[in-house]
């Protein structure tokens, strides 16, 4: 598979656009989720670590997922996440882990997947009986966010009605949305969702 990440992973840590979005849905997550010190999380396209990261210290051990190498080395350079942070470089809608998490989070990965509702439904298998889901991204946009042809990109952010309805038919209840970030830019304003959601 081409490392599409490769250049990106060079400096994603250090885009004030990176930085500042991820310091806000880290920070939403905290805030909505019931994380505690005997869960066990997965970060679905964990890519550096940003939000890892943030999650680290108030759960026992993070599984961060993700398919592209260049990423997941950052992530594994960082020895503040040594020791409650597995990276998995895996496809797990081709190969699925061998095991289940108390709460599922994702951080602009979703529009990664061309096949949302096979996505939502390979996370909900990964999760345990009243286990958590968050997933953060793009509300539906004129598809100026990523520059034009950019690789990688399936979705031009996400409908919040249509998620909803989607997460519902996979098993999802309490499903909620809020705003967890506005990216400002010179060509609009593009706002950042967090969904949150419990496995039935
Ligand atoms: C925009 S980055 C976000 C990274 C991180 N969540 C953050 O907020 O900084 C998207 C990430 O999704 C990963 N990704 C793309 N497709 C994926 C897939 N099918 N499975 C797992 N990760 C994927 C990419 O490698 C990349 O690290």
């Amino acid at each position: 598979m081409t490392d599409l990440f490769k250049e990106k992973a060079r400096d994603w840590d250090t885009r004030e656009l990176v930085r500042q979005l991820s310091a806000a849905v880290g920070s939403a997550m905290r805030e909505r989720l019931p994380l505690s010190e005997d869960m066990t999380i997965m970060d679905f396209g964990a890519g550096t670590g940003l939000i890892t990261g943030q999650l680290a210290d108030r759960v026992r051990q993070v599984v961060a997922v993700d398919t592209f190498p260049a990423m997941l080395e950052k992530l594994q350079a960082k020895p503040e996440l040594h020791g409650r942070v597995t990276a998995r470089c895996q496809d797990i809608l081709a190969q699925p882990l061998d095991q289940q998490f108390d709460c599922i989070v994702s951080a602009m990965a979703m529009h990664h997947v061309q096949d949302t509702e096979r996505l939502i439904r390979i996370l909900v298998d990964h999760l345990k009986p009243g286990g958590h889901l968050a997933l953060a991204n793009l509300d539906t946009e004129d598809g100026h966010f990523h520059p034009e042809g950019a690789q990688g990109v399936y979705h031009h952010g996400f409908d919040r009605d249509a998620l909803a309805a989607l997460m519902e038919r996979q098993g999802l209840a309490e499903i909620r949305f809020v705003t967890a970030h506005r990216v400002e830019r010179e060509n609009g304003v593009y706002p950042v969702f967090l969904a949150t959601a419990v496995k039935l």
